[in-house]
């Protein structure tokens, strides 16, 4: 299996939906609200998603589609997994910290991930056992040791109001005087730990589709990413806690409270 191949589909598909996101950030767009009042969801949510659709079912009409917008229909070995537009709450408000996320799984294991930062430009790109790159230069997480000192990250569910389940733990960082930032796209801000940029990230009730290639860029990039117990991640699980591998359990217990 040629990886590269697929890799061009992911980049083909990503920079199309840069397009979208730029033309609807440009024209003005219709939105309208998904399970709350704040999940919003834009004309360039669903018009990225069917772009990405139409260009993979053209090149691989067998491969299965799972996207945020349209779900997944069918049941395949190879299985996109796809944001098409990840931070929508940033980009409605023309804040410009977004990105489209495109993963390919095979038989269940994550193979490839590409995120595309659609404001900025900056292209992550991992390929399994690969290495990781940033606008085509390879990444590595950082080699930051001390978790005081490290900048770290997370985001809160659309739900937050009802679960404050996460402000638990946001509370238990910032109590040891930690730096936590709050980016608003999860896909980018996993990128960022796999470039060094930021030193860790959690949340909780993540899907797939805004942790499937990010996992892989961090892996890649020779970071770590685990449950929130520290078990090996596993899509699905709505708990991620990623980092350089060196503040990983300094993470965990001050998640933990310990
Ligand atoms: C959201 C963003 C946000 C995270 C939410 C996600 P969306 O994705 O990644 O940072 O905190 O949990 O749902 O809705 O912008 O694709
Ligand atoms: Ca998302
Ligand atoms: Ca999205």
């Amino acid at each position: 299996m040629d990886l590269r191949t697929y890799l061009q589909t992911a980049l083909d598909a990503a920079y199309l939906a840069k397009g979208i996101h730029q033309y609807y950030q440009e024209k003005g767009f219709t939105h309208s609200t998904k399970s709350t009042p704040t999940d919003v969801v834009t004309q360039a949510d669903h018009e990225s998603e069917a772009a990405i659709r139409e260009l993979i079912a053209e090149r691989f009409p067998d491969h299965v589609v799972l996207g945020e917008e349209q779900g997944q229909d069918k049941e395949g070995e190879f299985r996109w997994i796809v944001d098409p537009l990840d931070g929508t709450v940033n980009y409605a408000h023309g804040f410009p910290f977004y990105a489209v996320s495109i993963g390919l799984e095979v038989r269940d294991e994550v193979v490839l991930g590409v995120v595309l930062d659609t404001a900025r430009g900056d292209l992550f790109t991992a390929i399994r056992g690969g290495g990781a790159y940033l606008n085509g230069r390879p990444i590595q997480v950082s080699q930051r040791r001390a978790l005081v000192g490290s900048l770290l990250a997370t985001g809160f569910p659309y739900d937050v109001g009802r679960d404050p389940e996460n402000i638990t733990y946001f509370q238990r960082a910032l109590a040891k005087g930690l730096t936590v930032r709050r980016p608003g796209a999860a896909a980018l801000d996993l990128a960022n730990v796999a470039a060094g940029r930021l030193d860790g990230f959690w949340e909780v009730k993540l899907s797939p589709w805004d942790v499937a290639a990010g996992w892989l860029l961090i892996t890649e990039a020779g970071g770590q990413v685990t449950g929130l117990q520290g078990e090996a991640y596993r899509l699905g699980n709505r708990y991620l806690v990623a980092s350089n591998g060196h503040i990983h359990q300094q993470l965990l217990d001050t998640l933990h409270g310990r």
